[in-house]
């Protein structure tokens, strides 16, 4: 089961924005483009369960305001004046019913009253913005108050923009409008992660043999990053590591990639490449940042002899070891048309065999092993 948030692509259109980003970054022809949500939707199809509350298609629809408020009056005002506007627009009561709503039903903004029966306006904020399914979505806190703590209450709590009462038409429409957009923009940039990790998965169809690797690194790796107590944004990039490390072998030839071993120098070298080339097609997304180290340094050795940099012990970047260590396992524990898979306890023999001979990072190597050993005692 995939964990990586928005991992899916609809049948719909793609962004003119986003072709054109594909379009350079990937070289891909516009024929290749145009066909590109239908590929990309059959390939994720077959292995996952699209999220029962996802919005399938990426068709145009009216953005969803959601709006919270105890006061029957404002309520209605509220939905009055920006269905007028053409957004579709939700109203609740009280936060727990709007909680269930968001959490079935994403919407495109929240306008929330801040005083209300039950939980406050900054709790359900903050809940919303600690769940990363709900953190994205923009959060307006309404409220007469105007006391300044009551702003730095609110703005602790994670809202990203505030209205006061009353309400001025003009000043709803123009903060709802800018919120929406940028909304807009997050969303497009969680596609292009998504499709750019759908690509990784596409690589990995190319290869019988690594059916599943991206999924089980994806899941190992964060999983390690957890044990290790990496912070949260680390555990992430751990994740879509899984995913986007061998992104680079799109621009290596069938022949090559499929051969797995005895490969010719220049053949080699072809292959060698695929990490430089993984790192410039995710380089424009910044939301990649922390990804970028692993892709490139994933096949670097301990003891300097790896590439494509041939760094050496702790300079190999910490987040391509945690991934390198449970990419070697899921290596050696799956068949190859070269060689057979090893069992748990081979595979152990020879990380450390090989850690020993300066290849892995010994510690990582061991603290894997030692949570592999803690979840089977769970299981
Ligand atoms: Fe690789």
């Amino acid at each position: 089961m995939l964990h990586f948030r928005g991992l899916w692509v609809g049948s719909g259109k793609i962004s003119s924005k986003l072709k054109r980003f594909l379009r350079i970054q990937l070289g891909l022809s516009i024929r290749l483009l145009m066909d590109l949500p239908r590929k990309l939707s059959t390939i994720y199809a077959r292995g996952h369960q699209t999220p029962a509350n996802s919005d399938l298609s990426l068709r145009r629809r009216l953005p969803r305001v959601l709006v919270v408020d105890d006061n029957p009056n404002t309520m209605s005002l509220m939905q009055d004046l920006l269905s007028s506007r053409g957004y579709d627009v939700v109203a609740f009561p009280d936060a727990a019913q709007a909680e269930i709503e968001i959490l079935r039903h994403p919407p495109d903004l929240v306008l929330s009253d801040v005083v209300m029966p039950g939980k406050s306006g900054y709790e359900l904020c903050r809940e919303l913005k600690e769940n990363p399914a709900t953190r994205l979505i923009p959060f307006v806190l309404i409220t007469g108050l105007s006391e300044r703590e009551d702003r730095v209450r609110g703005i602790e709590a994670g809202a990203d923009d505030f209205l006061n009462k009353p309400i001025f038409p003009e000043e709803l429409f123009a903060r709802v409008k800018s919120l929406i957009k940028l909304k807009e923009f997050t969303d497009e940039l969680e596609t292009a992660e998504s499709i750019l990790c759908t690509l990784g998965l596409s690589v990995e169809s190319r290869d019988p043999y690594t059916e599943g690797h991206c999924e089980r690194l994806a899941e190992n790796a964060s999983n390690l990053g957890r044990y290790l107590r990496l912070e949260e944004d680390e555990i992430t990039a751990l994740r879509r590591g899984g995913y986007l490390h061998d992104l680079g072998k799109i621009a290596v030839p069938d022949d090559i990639l499929k051969k797995g071993a005895n490969l010719t120098p220049e053949e080699w070298a072809v292959m060698k490449r695929h990490p430089i080339t993984g790192e410039t097609i995710c380089r424009p997304l910044k939301s990649l940042r922390l990804v970028l180290p692993i892709i490139r340094s994933h096949h670097e050795h301990f003891n300097g002899s790896g590439y494509p940099d041939a760094l050496q012990g702790r300079n190999i970047p910490v987040l391509a070891r945690v991934l390198q260590v449970v990419d070697v396992y899921d290596a050696l524990r799956t068949a190859r048309p070269y060689k057979p898979a090893l069992s748990h306890e081979q595979a152990a023999i020879t990380m450390r065999d090989e850690g020993r001979a300066g290849l892995w990072d010994e510690e990582l190597v061991t603290e894997f092993f030692s949570m592999l050993e803690k979840q089977r005692q769970v299981a």
